[in-house]
């Protein structure tokens, strides 16, 4: 199979990356290398199935080049983390929105299957647990600029099934929950690689806001096995599905879990919202998958648990 990655030099695609290669497949990323690495992918590039692009997914006819030479196309490539969202809100939309226009364009021109990774952010300010896929989703003001992020994401999934509804362009949207591995940088907010960095570093560990508020931790390799059953899978054809471990922590207990794990003496600190953010933020107390409807469609049950994240992501530091 001849695969197509956007995005194939971040966290998430140079696994795929790799697990793709390892099964036999043909595979090209696209990477402008903003946020993804070289390091990430450069080890790949000895492999005869493997080709770099360097270049953005907003080049349209770049775009309908490689997307025209492939069977299928993962599209991670965008605007990631919570700070990189608030310091370059211009950024984040024309690449979210206007990267997914230009795949999806190509998509429909060569009829081309896609799989788009969405984010539990569409879910915003919701309150449910766990969040279904059919669930309202409920969305901050417009002047909160790290919501434009879990709109633009939305919008990518209106259109993803508009050309679903339109064209039966083959189409799989996939929200992905916190996802957390080797490779992770914790410079773009990402929570896991930065306790980790803190605790390895004896620096105090910042916890934000009062840390009662939890996440649910997938690993990537968890995470990449299901996005490839789902890529073959054709009952999610113009669905929505999650993708993430609903094995539930807090912020203090994840900081108190990296400390065991790590051996470390470093302090946890409480830093309030309005010193670690711009003012104004806002965040979710709770964010919990309903997996369901993966189970139902490709079997999906996440195999590693907190601790192996934790040392996989301290291996990897
Ligand atoms: N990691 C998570 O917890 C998580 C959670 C929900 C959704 N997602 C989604 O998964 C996907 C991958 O995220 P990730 O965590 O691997 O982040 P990442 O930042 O490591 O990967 C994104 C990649 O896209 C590339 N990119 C950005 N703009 C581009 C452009 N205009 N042209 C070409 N390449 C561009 C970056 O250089 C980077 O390599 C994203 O769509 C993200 O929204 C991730």
């Amino acid at each position: 199979m001849k695969v197509l990655i956007t995005g194939g030099a971040g966290f998430i695609g140079s696994h795929l990356c790799e697990k793709l290669i390892a099964q036999g497949d043909r595979v090209t990323v696209i990477d402008d290398l903003s946020t993804g690495k070289y390091e990430n992918i450069g080890h790949l590039e000895r492999n005869g199935n493997f080709r770099l692009v360097i270049d953005t997914i907003l080049n349209a006819p770049l775009m309908e080049e490689l997307v025209k030479e492939v069977d299928v196309v993962y599209h991670l490539a965008s605007a990631v983390g919570v700070n990189l969202i608030i310091e370059q809100p211009v950024k984040t939309i024309e690449t979210i929105m206007g990267g997914t226009d230009v795949v999806l364009s190509a998509a429909r021109r060569y009829r081309r299957r896609v799989l788009i990774t969405s984010t539990s952010e569409v879910y915003g300010k919701g309150i449910k647990v766990p969040f279904s896929e059919d669930d309202d989703t409920v969305q901050g003001a417009t002047s909160i600029r790290r919501w434009a992020y879990a709109n633009a994401k939305a919008m990518d999934e209106f259109l993803a099934f508009a050309h679903w509804h339109e064209t039966r362009l083959p189409v799989i949207c996939v929200r992905l929950f916190n996802t957390v591995g080797p490779r992770q940088t914790g410079q773009y907010g990402m929570v896991v690689p930065r306790f980790v960095r803190q605790a390895m570093k004896g620096e105090p560990i910042t916890v934000f806001g009062d840390g009662e508020q939890s996440r649910c931790f997938c690993h990537v390799y968890d995470a990449v096995e299901a996005l490839i059953k789902l890529m073959a899978c054709d009952e999610v054809l113009g669905k929505v599905v999650n993708v993430g471990n609903p094995e539930e922590v807090t912020m203090n207990q994840l900081a108190q879990r990296v400390k065991e794990v790590t051996g470390s003496a470093s302090e946890i600190r409480h830093i309030p919202y309005e010193v670690a953010y711009a003012e104004g933020f806002e965040d979710m107390r709770r964010r919990v998958p309903d997996i369901t409807r993966v189970k139902g469609l490709i079997g999906f049950e996440p195999q590693r648990s907190l601790d192996v994240i934790l040392r996989d992501v301290m291996a990897g530091v």
